[in-house]
């Protein structure tokens, strides 16, 4: 059985999604402007089922929110006039702050369609950012309240070097030979750099997703990433692991928020499967999309809940084990990427999780 994530256009999705089933007919929306305001809107409205945009334009053929509705398949119009007398139009927002529009809009846009504009195009624009920054300050807080599970298997990995450097320094008390002392002076430099490296990737975890311009991702180098730190959550000793990485597979976004992303997905899997089983991890590049899988050979999610899984809050995990916030932060960081998020699970047997994105050229900047 398969599920994409409800805030997807995907029949299935709004079927069994969170929201209600659409009862009308999408809401039809045009936006005026595409600087950061309009670009922000786009990227918000589009992931509304029930909202459809049928297009965006802007006086500054380089505006950012123009590049954006084209990676979006949002149509672009260059003028205004052509965009507000489209057929069955709902809602014209203008945020272009510019006093001359309201007149054109007021003269143009066909009876039965509302223009949002001026101090309410600016409200909703705040509420817009706001709405971004809760979603930061969640996916962070989700993140810390994880890495609370971290503990065991960190005193584990730092107990073993600290067990050796004790050792060691215990024989140097009384070792005279000098090059017996210069050998195991070595090894405890060795052990040390072994328990720095794991304060270091664990310190590199726990910050913030840093605010830089999204980039070009190795895809494989952050699976093998995310596998060292899902470690520390989950016991992977009993688990096979299987890769199957094609070379060079990369996709735009955020390093930080993408690592996060594969960390949570590898845990729920692991977390699946109980201790034994396969865990395969996937990374494709077709003509037109990236394709990255996460599957495993766990207990699977009945059908009745599958349709709940990126809900806010919805765990079958005991308390401490789970928060419910995993897959609805991921569904947030994947539909900011442009990318989609599916499900496929059959009961005993195991889920998939397939995140899909737009082709880039496999070339890392
Ligand atoms: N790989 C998986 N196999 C089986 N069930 C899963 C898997 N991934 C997620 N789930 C189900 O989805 C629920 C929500 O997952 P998530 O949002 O990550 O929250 P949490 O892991 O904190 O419970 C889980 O409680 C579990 O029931
Ligand atoms: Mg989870």
């Amino acid at each position: 059985m398969t599920i994409i994530s409800p805030t997807m256009s995907h029949p299935q999705a709004e079927n069994q999604g969170s929201e209600p089933a659409p009862t009308s007919p999408p809401m039809r929306v045009a936006i005026i402007g595409a600087g950061r305001g309009g670009m922000a809107l786009l990227d918000m409205l589009h992931q509304i089922s029930r909202i459809q945009i049928v297009g965006i334009t802007d006086q500054n053929p380089s505006a950012p929110g123009l590049t954006r509705a084209q990676e979006l398949h949002v149509p672009v119009y260059d003028r205004v006039t052509d965009l507000i007398t489209h057929q069955g139009l709902n809602l014209v927002i203008d945020v272009t702050g510019d006093p001359a529009m309201g007149s054109v809009l007021r003269e143009e846009v066909p009876a039965g369609a509302d223009v949002v504009n001026g101090q309410t195009a600016r409200l909703l624009w705040l509420l817009v950012q706001h709405e971004s920054t809760l979603q930061t300050q969640l996916l962070h807080a989700e993140k810390l309240a994880g890495i609370g599970s971290f503990a065991a298997g960190i005193a584990h990995d730092m107990n073993n070097p600290l067990q050796l450097i004790l050792g060691l320094a215990e024989n140097l008390t009384d070792e005279m030979d000098l090059e017996a002392v210069h050998l195991q002076a070595h090894d405890i430099i060795e052990a040390v750099k072994r328990t720095t490296a794991i304060c270091r990737d664990l310190t590199s975890y726990s910050r913030r997703a840093s605010l830089r311009q999204d980039c070009l991702i190795g895809v494989s180098g952050k699976l093998d990433e995310a596998l060292k730190i899902a470690r520390y959550a989950v016991a992977l000793q009993d688990i096979e692991i299987r890769k199957l990485y094609q070379p060079d597979v990369v996709v735009k976004g955020n390093p930080d928020e993408l690592l996060h992303v594969f960390v949570n997905l590898i845990t729920n899997a692991v977390q699946a499967m109980d201790h034994h089983g396969t865990l395969t991890l996937e990374a494709n590049a077709m003509a037109d999309a990236t394709q990255i899988r996460v599957s495993d050979t766990g207990s699977g999610i009945p059908p009745e809940l599958l349709g709940r899984i990126f809900e806010p809050f919805f765990t079958t995990k005991p308390p401490g084990k789970g928060t419910g916030l995993g897959l609805y932060n991921i569904k947030n960081v994947i539909h900011h990427m442009n990318g989609t998020i599916g499900v496929d699970s059959q009961i005993g047997r195991g889920s998939t999780f397939t995140l899909t994105f737009p082709g880039e050229r496999n070339t890392q900047s």
